[in-house]
């Protein structure tokens, strides 16, 4: 059964852009409510160790250079059907195939940097939410 959260990253592109207001209204209108929420930086091995699913993939060396270029906004967000609904929410991973009116589609550069993430799985949100917050930073 589909649990009712899920984990997402603003990533640095989309900071650096001033898009986090823009974003975060995409994801409150949507029926997502903010569980947990931090501003800050992935050192390089903080964004190894989280994309570490990845480490075998051409593109992982990338990915962890980029994910430690600059702030990141990282939250957990609740709402029934959360893991499916955040994706459909953002789009596809490659921003040129993105449906019209997804955050990716409206907000992202490339498939590098993607303007946010979203868990795949109800164990990986689990996993990515408790790799940022504790359970005294979850309301
Ligand atoms: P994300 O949802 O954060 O999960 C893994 C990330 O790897 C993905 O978004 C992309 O930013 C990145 N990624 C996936 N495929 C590629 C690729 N072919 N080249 C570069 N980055 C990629």
């Amino acid at each position: 059964m589909a649990t009712n959260r899920t984990f997402t990253m603003i990533k640095p592109d989309a900071v650096e852009n001033n898009y986090i207001g823009g974003i975060l209204k995409m994801i409150n209108d949507a029926g997502f409510r903010i569980v947990a929420m931090k501003y800050t930086k992935l050192s390089a091995e903080a964004a190894g160790k989280f994309y570490e699913v990845h480490k075998e993939r051409p593109f992982y060396g990338e990915l962890v250079t980029y994910m430690s270029s600059g702030p990141i906004v990282a939250a957990i967000l609740e709402k029934n059907n959360a893991v499916a609904d955040f994706r459909t929410l953002i789009g596809a991973t490659d921003p040129t195939k993105a449906d019209e009116g997804t955050i990716r589609k409206i907000y992202a550069k490339s498939i590098a940097a993607n303007a946010v993430h979203g868990s795949d799985s109800d164990e990986n949100a689990q996993i990515e939410g408790d790799f940022f917050f504790s359970k005294l930073e979850r309301f």
